[in-house]
């Protein structure tokens, strides 16, 4: 899609569609007020017949107002002036495209440029325009025969604000776009099924979308690569896969050469059966959706590489398949991960902490200045915070809350869960340095103390995003979170 910024007073706005903002009670906004005093007040009409009211959200399509060139305006309920808040106008922005999406409206103008946001800037709002314009756009089709209809709205601009802006604006929408396309590739990679997603289609996709870029180098281990650098947790993962597990490492060099990258590391396990400890049948399927760590990372670095952003990131994805078979590990089997620990894998189940350990213990090589790991982890963070955020833990408060604050400011949130000592014990052995489950309580944490063994002397934090990285039921799909949280993360640390 297209996004521009547009000087032009309302009433001149060439546009297929006007969004234009109605207030709590019907008052109107400046810019609304201007199309409003041009139309013979038909828009004062509609409130008065209290067929508006102006709440969060309301939506109105009118056709062919006088004095106005745009043949549809869209009047847009934003609540209470007062109370108008990022995540309340977000969830506005997303009724107004949804109402556009249902017209044949080719290009949309939001005139939203006299808006006080309680807790935001101009350029924010911009950005998250562009961001859900490119998020609601999103249509999963590869694996249809019947092509779906794709939406006619193609262009989208907004007004701005004081007169100097223009430049801000006009970066901020270009942002928006492409984290809002880092988050659809994050969907995509997640909804691809099992037999087309696997590692090697990981690692061929990574290569082929950075190809042609001189700061971004891919480069892919094969699992006997993996062997020579000792990686038997990651490796004891595929043992029961014809598919080969890669570790996908991506640098961009975006920032000053000597600089220490920050790192991200995903788990990639493009299919969960659990192995031997088999899950059970039901909703199986999902486990496709088990890369999507993986998925957020690519979003993310697809992200901030489109917008050039001035910092030196490396990505690591450990990307394998969890299979049942001949060759597969076994509970009780006892593996040595790249640090030299060994490890009791109890339940094969627990598969995504077995390769990232190696992942973590990979990434020290880069001297990261932080790093952050991205996981389906545990079902425990599913029935601890259901799909509204993901759960956060950490060695370093400092690097906890800027995740926290990223998370609030994207409105795609976190919640801190307690990494403490206490918890440790839970993963001892009797036979092995650790083991890879710690019984049936905490879950979530004693999957992060488990990482916490191959972070020493980092700065990290774990996002477990089993709850929010998809939606089930008749809404199946993924949801591209938490490449809003990382880019904001990351392009903070650049601005500073
Ligand atoms: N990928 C799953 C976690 C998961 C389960 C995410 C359900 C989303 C929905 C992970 O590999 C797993 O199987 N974890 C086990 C760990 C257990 C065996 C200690 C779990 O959470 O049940
Ligand atoms: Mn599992
Ligand atoms: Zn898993």
């Amino acid at each position: 899609m297209k996004f521009t910024i547009k000087n032009t007073t309302p009433t001149k706005i060439t546009t297929d569609c006007l969004v234009i903002v109605v207030f709590k009670n019907g008052s109107l906004s400046e810019e609304a007020e201007i199309i409003n005093n041009g139309c013979d007040k038909a828009i004062t009409k509609i409130i008065a017949n209290n067929d508006f009211s102006g709440k969060l959200g309301e939506t109105a399509l009118i056709q062919n107002i006088s004095g106005c060139r745009s043949p549809r305006v869209l009047m847009l309920g934003l609540g209470a002036r007062r109370e108008l808040n990022a995540k309340n106008i977000a969830k506005a922005v997303q009724k107004a495209l949804q109402a556009i999406f249902a017209t044949k409206a080719k290009s949309a103008h939001f005139a939203f440029s006299a808006l006080e946001v309680n807790d935001r800037q101009l350029p924010w709002l911009a950005m998250r325009i562009s961001q859900e314009a490119e998020d609601l756009s999103y249509v999963y089709s590869a694996t249809k025969s019947k092509k779906p209809i794709l939406k006619s709205l193609k262009a989208i601009s907004v007004s701005s604000g004081t007169r100097g802006q223009s430049k801000t604006l006009e970066s901020a929408l270009q942002r928006g776009k492409a984290i809002g396309n880092g988050i659809n590739q994050a969907k995509e990679l997640g909804n691809l099924p099992g037999n087309i997603c696997t590692p090697t289609y990981l690692a061929e996709y990574a290569q082929r979308l950075w190809k042609e870029k001189s700061k971004v180098k891919v480069k892919v281990l094969s699992e006997k690569q993996m062997r020579k650098l000792g990686m038997g947790s990651l490796l004891s993962v595929s043992a029961g896969s014809s598919e080969e597990a890669k570790l996908i490492v991506i640098e961009y060099h975006g920032g000053k050469k000597d600089d220490k990258p920050h790192a991200l590391v995903g788990k990639g396990i493009t299919f969960d059966t659990g192995g031997i400890s088999l899950k059970s049948g039901g909703g199986m399927d999902e486990m496709k959706y088990d890369m999507c760590g993986a998925s957020s990372v690519i979003g993310s670095m697809s992200a901030i590489i489109t917008t050039n952003l001035n910092l030196n990131v490396v990505a690591l994805i450990a990307a394998a398949e969890n299979m049942p078979s001949g060759k597969a590990t076994k509970p009780g089997d006892i593996v040595t991960s790249m640090s030299g620990q060994t490890i009791e894998v109890l339940n094969t189940d627990a598969e995504g902490r077995l390769v990232l350990c190696d992942a973590l213990t990979y990434v020290k090589r880069y001297k990261p200045k932080s790093v952050i790991d991205i996981a389906t982890l545990t079902g425990a963070a599913v029935a601890t915070f259901g799909s509204t955020v993901s759960a956060l833990l950490s060695n370093d408060e400092n690097l906890a809350s800027e995740i926290i604050d990223s998370g609030q400011r994207s409105l795609d949130p976190v919640w801190q869960l307690p990494l403490l000592d206490e918890y440790q014990s839970m993963i001892s052995s009797n036979f092995a340095d650790i083991a890879n489950i710690g019984g049936p309580k905490a879950g979530t944490i004693t999957a992060a103390c488990f990482l916490s063994r191959f972070t020493e002397n980092l700065k990290w934090a774990h996002l477990d995003i089993a709850g929010s990285a998809w939606k089930s039921g008749a809404e199946k799909g993924a949801t591209g979170r938490p490449v809003a949280l990382l880019t904001e993360y990351l392009c903070n640390l650049a601005a500073k």
